[in-house]
């Protein structure tokens, strides 16, 4: 499927969208009124989340929706697990200009966050906002104000639609400082990537729907493409932690490891130097991501495939490699080998742990081939890790 095909994508539900086209129609048509006209049920889309900003819901993939921010609170989380790890800050101190890639930019409160925490700096701040949803920008116009920068986000999309003749009012009473420039990308994020020429970023924020209901934004394939527009000490950052994605950053060639936690929740940084990386992985998610079937990633080789080829393309890898080239993710199996089974007091999960090995010829979780294959050098990056787990995995099975 091509993506320009606009049902391959999830964003806000059909509703929320027939209001804003309807908006559209009544400004074409002169009516400078249309936006207070809706206002009062575009914001019913709205869901405030615990710090006061606001989310939407998407519509569905399968049964259920999601929403586009942590119901934790929208605006802290764009600080916690994008902005503030992502070392902007810092780098605005010795550079005159800081471009930073937005990617999934839905009611564009990262780049808000963004130019709120880097409002007292020196700095020319440059940002490519990239979202497929051009109801989702617009409805930005109606979420209320959290902050100053908000506004000047809210000013660049007004200008946009209105250069593009979707609206046709001056709304929005604010102007855009001189030192930032923000340019509206209404496409796939996979096309932007595609097309968009010779870019460098300072900073990458992924912020696409979960994994596993977005997966064509989380591809090796993709992560590739981003590489190549990296400065290099830029950040990419996400808000996820899946197995999946982080193996997709091994396989583009890119270092990682762990992000801030916001509520229990965990992501991911990754970056094309090793010491950008402040926190590694656990051992433990290394071993889940090198050494069984959840690690296997997305791919997507043309940038081009709906989300359910490139789920079951991974599903059925999982099955063939399940057990035989990987051991199964089954009961958290990776986690407990090299363990002595004799620690596990759960004796119902012992013995099914000890089944899985033993199906693959090994006498036990601590056998001493895989005691030797867990055998790697502590001090080496996350991803090398995971490469030489990999490696040692993959001789284990081929000698066994
Ligand atoms: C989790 S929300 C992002 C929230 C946003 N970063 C913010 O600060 O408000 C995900 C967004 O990705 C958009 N999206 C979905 N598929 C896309 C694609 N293929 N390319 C670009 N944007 C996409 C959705 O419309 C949605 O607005």
């Amino acid at each position: 499927m091509n993506s320009e095909d606009e049902s391959s994508r999830l964003e806000i539900s059909d509703v929320n969208k027939q209001l804003i086209q309807e908006v559209f129609k009544l400004e074409a048509d002169g009516h400078k009124d249309a936006r207070e006209l809706f206002k009062e049920e575009i914001l019913g889309f709205l869901i405030q989340t615990d710090d006061g900003s606001y989310t939407l819901s998407s519509g569905k993939r399968g049964e259920e929706s999601e929403t586009l921010h942590s119901t934790f609170g929208a605006r802290t989380e764009a600080f916690q697990k994008f902005v503030i790890p992502s070392k902007l800050f810092e780098k605005a101190q010795n550079n005159d200009v800081i471009k930073v890639l937005d990617i999934c930019s839905g009611i564009g409160y990262n780049v808000s966050a963004l130019l709120d925490y880097l409002k007292d700096c020196d700095v020319q701040i440059e940002v490519d906002m990239v979202e497929s949803s051009l109801e989702t920008i617009a409805t930005t116009l109606f979420v209320p104000d959290i902050c100053e920068s908000h506004i000047y986000v809210k000013k660049a999309i007004e200008s946009y639609l209105i250069e593009n003749g979707y609206l046709h009012y001056n709304k929005v009473l604010s102007s855009i400082p001189s030192n930032v420039t923000i340019n509206i990308h209404v496409c796939d994020a996979r096309d932007f990537i595609k097309n968009c020429g010779n870019k460098e970023y300072d900073a990458v924020f992924l912020d696409p729907f979960s994994p596993a209901k977005c997966p064509e934004l989380y591809t090796v394939d993709f992560f590739t493409h981003i590489r190549e527009f990296l400065t290099p000490t830029a950040l990419i950052l996400t808000y996820t932690a899946s197995s999946p994605v982080r193996s997709a950053f091994v396989e583009a060639n890119l270092y990682l490891g762990e992000g801030p936690k916001f509520h229990r929740s965990g992501g991911t940084i990754a970056s094309r130097l090793p010491d950008l990386i402040d926190t590694p992985l656990s051992f433990s998610d290394i071993k889940v991501i090198a050494l069984s079937d959840v690690g296997i990633p997305y791919i997507d080789p043309n940038l081009n495939d709906n989300y359910q080829t490139i789920i079951e393309r991974r599903q059925n890898q999982r099955k063939t490699s399940r057990g035989v080239s990987t051991f199964p993710s089954s009961n958290k199996l990776p986690r407990y080998l090299g363990l002595n089974p004799n620690d596990i007091e759960d004796i119902s999960l012992r013995n099914k742990l000890e089944g899985y090995v033993r199906d693959m010829g090994f006498v036990g979780l601590n056998d001493e081939r895989i005691m030797d294959m867990l055998n790697i050098n502590p001090d080496l990056t996350s991803r090398d890790k995971i490469i030489n787990l990999k490696e040692n995995l993959h001789k284990l099975l081929n000698d066994n």
